[in-house]
């Protein structure tokens, strides 16, 4: 954490945390976040599914609901940033309050239920990101779901992608939040095949040439058999990669009395171990061969580098920001060089699935 950070952090916690995250917003939006220089090194890019990531850490959903602060949060250092999670009509997700810290384990609840201004407000902001003239380097996903009053996910889906597909680098579908009831119901076999298979339709009729690659994100709260099942689903409906893990429903006993109460997502240090596990098995069941981006609970360089020994081709944080500050991902990317030179690995690629 900066010297900086260090300072600010206890006053921005004064703030309720959904106050504390709309000035960040806003900080962001006016230019008035300090920014610094990108880590650029050749041991940290990659080329996956066409696409150049300068680095192997993105801000993961839920940050930029809007895609309102794309290029301010590329020169935090980011590599890739996912929008999102977007829905197609407007929301104002649940009552507030609906977000919970815990500094002391460094951990959130959530339970925002995808406030969001709708795909039309979206992608008016990314269009106007998308272009601008010195654009920042860096890979641009967008993270869709359903709105709450749907009750045939499919639609949204395929209304999603219609409109914003062909803006994306790459798309989620995420299918893990645990505030939008049924949504984690999409996690198996059947329901599965059947959303990629409209997922798909759409792509083809929105993006023709260029299809952006289809993730799709999972839950850390999976049994065995479960993400059996689902490693053979993703690799039969043929999608390209999976984000692991979404927030979880367990609350260690380890947490404050009047936090571990809050329902929600549990996301931070309390859920990387269980986060990385799934990585790991996930990365077994299908032999490596679907690309995993790696999130939860990352907070230092030797967190993100366990989840690419894993088996994490790239990694992903939300909640590190908030207890780390704005200089976490060039720490973080520094932190990876020195640990791949100490393994005496020459690139980040070296790395992936070694642990
Ligand atoms: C306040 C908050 C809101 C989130 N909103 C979303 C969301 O809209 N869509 C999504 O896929 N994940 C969302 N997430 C989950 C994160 O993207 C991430 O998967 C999870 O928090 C684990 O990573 P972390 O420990 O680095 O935060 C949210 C997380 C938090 C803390």
């Amino acid at each position: 954490m900066s010297a900086l950070y260090a300072a600010a952090r206890p006053l921005l916690f004064t703030l309720e945390p959904e106050k504390a995250h709309a000035l960040t917003l806003k900080l962001m939006k006016s230019g008035l976040m300090p920014s610094c220089k990108p880590v650029e090194n050749p041991a940290l890019e990659q080329v996956l599914w066409g696409l150049k990531f300068p680095n192997p850490l993105g801000l993961s959903a839920g940050f930029d609901k809007n895609a309102e602060v794309v290029g301010p949060a590329f020169k935090l250092g980011f590599g890739f940033v996912e929008a999102g999670t977007v829905t197609p009509k407007p929301q104002h997700g649940n009552p507030k309050p609906r977000i919970f810290r815990d500094p002391s384990n460094e951990a959130v609840i959530n339970r925002m239920g995808f406030p969001n201004g709708g795909m039309n407000a979206f992608k008016a902001n990314l269009e106007k990101f998308l272009a601008g003239k010195n654009r920042p380097a860096g890979v641009v996903g967008i993270n869709i779901g359903m709105n709450k009053s749907q009750s045939e996910p499919a639609k949204d889906y395929g209304v999603l992608i219609k409109m914003l597909g062909p803006m994306a680098d790459y798309l989620t579908i995420n299918i893990s939040s645990p505030n939008t009831p049924g949504l984690r119901d999409l996690q198996k076999r059947g329901p599965l095949l059947e959303l990629i298979d409209t997922v798909k339709e759409e792509r083809a009729k929105a993006c023709g040439d260029h299809p952006p690659p289809i993730l799709v994100k999972l839950a850390p709260d999976l049994e065995e058999a479960q993400q059996q099942e689902l490693a053979e689903t993703v690799l039969e409906a043929k999608i390209d990669g999976l984000i692991l893990t979404n927030t979880t429903l367990d609350r260690p006993a380890i947490l404050p009395r009047a936090f571990r109460e809050q329902s929600g997502g549990l996301s931070g240090v309390p859920v990387r171990a269980k986060s990385t596990a799934v990585i790991r098995n996930f990365y077994q069941l299908t032999k490596g061969a679907l690309p995993i981006i790696g999130v939860g609970g990352i907070s230092s360089g030797a967190d993100a580098y366990e989840k690419i020994k894993a088996g994490a081709s790239l990694v992903q944080l939300y909640t590190g920001l908030v207890f780390q500050g704005p200089t976490v991902a060039n720490s973080i990317n520094r932190d990876l060089l020195s640990l791949l030179q100490k393994d005496g690995y020459t690139h980040i690629s070296d790395a992936i699935g070694k642990g």
